[in-house]
């Protein structure tokens, strides 16, 4: 009997050497973790229960049958992340470069369907060489199986991607339909076709970093949620991330005890709006003053600034943010925050996390760029997004709604709950200046006229009350009072019930 409990030893420490000491000095020669380092810094302490650490693949090519080491390049299983369940799996780059095998990509599978089964989040770690190209076809079977299960559980359980090394060719495909990617600075990097073949095809020089770094994905694609110095901050960061969400779409969002009065009045917010109509404004210090205990987590800081998204707790519950910037573009719509804010309140809706619209917009980016590039379409993403969504919806308006981008910014007939104003709230089909060139047109050579046109439109429209009159707005509220009102429009929303007409799936413009 000792001697099967040593052998069971043995092969468990074998094991967990993956590809051996000198490839293990490598990955952290490159400043990298190991794959089992970064599930221990992921998980609490000692919570991890593996599966399948002793499965070997199957490929007689190549000499193949001469090298099986256990685990087949990746490292499976579940734990919990501050006591709540999550499946996660870690790609071994110090086995074949951590490429994917047929076996390597049924304990992908086997993780993925018992997330989907026992509802709870996936959590991949990708760090690999792509396909095992000894196995050919059947590796790219493996991706395959992978990618149907990525579209099965979208919007059953979150799955967050880390992609902390190498992630290329149609690999990429698997993290792209997961619900976030973060990655980390200058040792991972995500392209469809590497430096060498963009040379050949093209004749562009560029590195792997400026090719498909984090810098890149967060930036310019979009394609990356979050970039992160090092692997143990990325790590962090992604406990902090899953401590918001839900596990799956059969629960609510976590609640979580809360040290931070609904009623905190914010006086400062009181002044918050500056006088000048065209004086930005920094929205964060709203969303930050709103939250409990200031605690904010922002999705796609780096891209399309005009529009700000993230998670907040109100009473310890989840809440999704979106607001618009008045600090960038003047916090205008335009293809990529329509873009940005879309996926972000399509996810909220999936996992029934209620959503906080702050609103302060011009309108959409006007130009040729923006037409060119569909702007017509995109920007009908985020109208989709909020009409469809039937999670509870907040609205506040601190400035200016004008236009469609009044409507589209969970507006009253997008089925908003509880849509408030500031009393700074303008809401307009358009500003003072250019209302009054179009309907006074005759006038534009008479500066007394037309600055009598612009007081009087701003003295009718520049107000929040023509739409208050109207019901569309719920009520003006003070801004001090701001935390207080929207907390307490959730609260008043916990039951709620809305389901919208049966169909297979919308047709979301995409
Ligand atoms: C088998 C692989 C491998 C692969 C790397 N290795 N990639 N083994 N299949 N795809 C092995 C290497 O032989 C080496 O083994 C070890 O992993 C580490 O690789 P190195 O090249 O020494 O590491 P590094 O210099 O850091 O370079 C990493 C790399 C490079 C950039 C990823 O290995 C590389 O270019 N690999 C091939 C990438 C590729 O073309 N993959 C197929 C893409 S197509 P030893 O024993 O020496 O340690 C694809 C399609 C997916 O993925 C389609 C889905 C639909």
């Amino acid at each position: 009997m000792k001697d099967i409990l040593s052998e069971l030893e043995d092969r468990r420490a074998t094991a967990r050497l993956g590809g051996g000491e000198r490839r293990i000095e490598a990955q952290h020669g490159r400043g990298k973790l190991t794959a089992r380092e970064r599930i221990d810094l992921l998980l609490d302490e000692a919570s991890f229960e593996e599966f399948d650490m002793f499965v070997a693949h199957r490929c007689v090519d190549f000499g193949m049958e001469k090298q099986r080491p256990a685990g087949d390049g990746v490292v499976t299983g579940w734990g919990t992340i501050n006591g709540r369940m999550v499946y996660v799996f870690s790609q071994d780059f110090t086995v074949f470069g951590g490429s994917l095998s047929e076996t390597h990509a049924q304990k992908i599978c086997k993780i993925m369907d018992m997330a989907m089964q026992n509802g709870a989040p996936v959590i991949g770690i990708n760090d690999s060489g792509g396909a095992r190209i000894q196995e050919g076809v059947a590796s790219l079977a493996g991706y395959a199986e992978v990618f149907q299960r990525n579209i099965m559980a979208s919007g059953v359980v979150p799955q967050i991607s880390l992609v902390m090394g190498p992630c290329a060719g149609g690999a990429v495909y698997s993290p792209a339909m997961t619900d976030f990617i973060f990655m980390v600075k200058d040792s991972s990097y995500m392209f469809v076709t590497g430096p060498d073949v963009v040379k050949t095809v093209t004749n562009e020089v560029v590195t792997a970093e400026e090719l498909g770094g984090a810098i890149t994905h967060t930036k310019k694609s979009s394609v990356a949620d979050g970039a992160f110095e090092n692997d143990v901050e990325a790590l962090a960061e992604v406990r902090r991330l899953v401590d918001f969400l839900p596990l799956s779409n059969r629960e609510k969002p976590p609640v979580r005890p809360f040290f931070d009065e609904a009623k905190r009045v914010e006086n400062s917010l009181d002044t918050l709006v500056p006088e000048n109509p065209n004086t930005p404004y920094d929205m964060k210090e709203l969303i930050v003053k709103l939250a409990d205990e200031g605690d904010f987590y922002e999705i796609q800081e780096d891209y399309a600034k005009n529009i700000i998204t993230g998670f907040v707790r109100l009473e310890g519950q989840t809440v999704g943010v979106v607001a618009n910037q008045p600090m960038v573009l003047a916090g205008c719509l335009d293809i990529d925050s329509s873009r940005k804010a879309a996926r972000f309140v399509r996810f909220c809706d999936a996992f029934e996390i209620p959503i906080l619209t702050l609103v302060d917009v011009p309108g959409f980016l006007p130009g040729t760029s923006q037409e060119y590039g569909g702007v017509i379409k995109h920007g009908a993403k985020l109208l989709f997004a909020y009409g469809e969504a039937t999670v509870p919806k907040v609205t506040v308006i601190t400035r200016k709604a004008y236009g469609g981008a009044y409507d589209v910014m969970a507006s009253k007939h997008l089925r908003g709950d509880f849509n408030y104003a500031w009393p700074t709230a303008e809401i307009a089909v358009m500003g003072a200046k250019g209302a009054v060139e179009i309907i006074h047109r005759a006038d534009l050579g008479d500066a007394d006229k037309i600055a009598a046109h612009t007081a009087e439109y701003e003295e009718r429209f520049a107000n929040p009350f023509v739409a208050a009159e109207k019901g569309f707005i719920d009520e003006v509220i003070f801004p001090h009072n701001t935390r207080m009102r929207v907390c307490r429009a959730f609260a008043s929303l916990r039951n709620k019930k809305l389901q919208n007409p049966w169909k297979k799936h919308d047709n979301i413009p995409l």
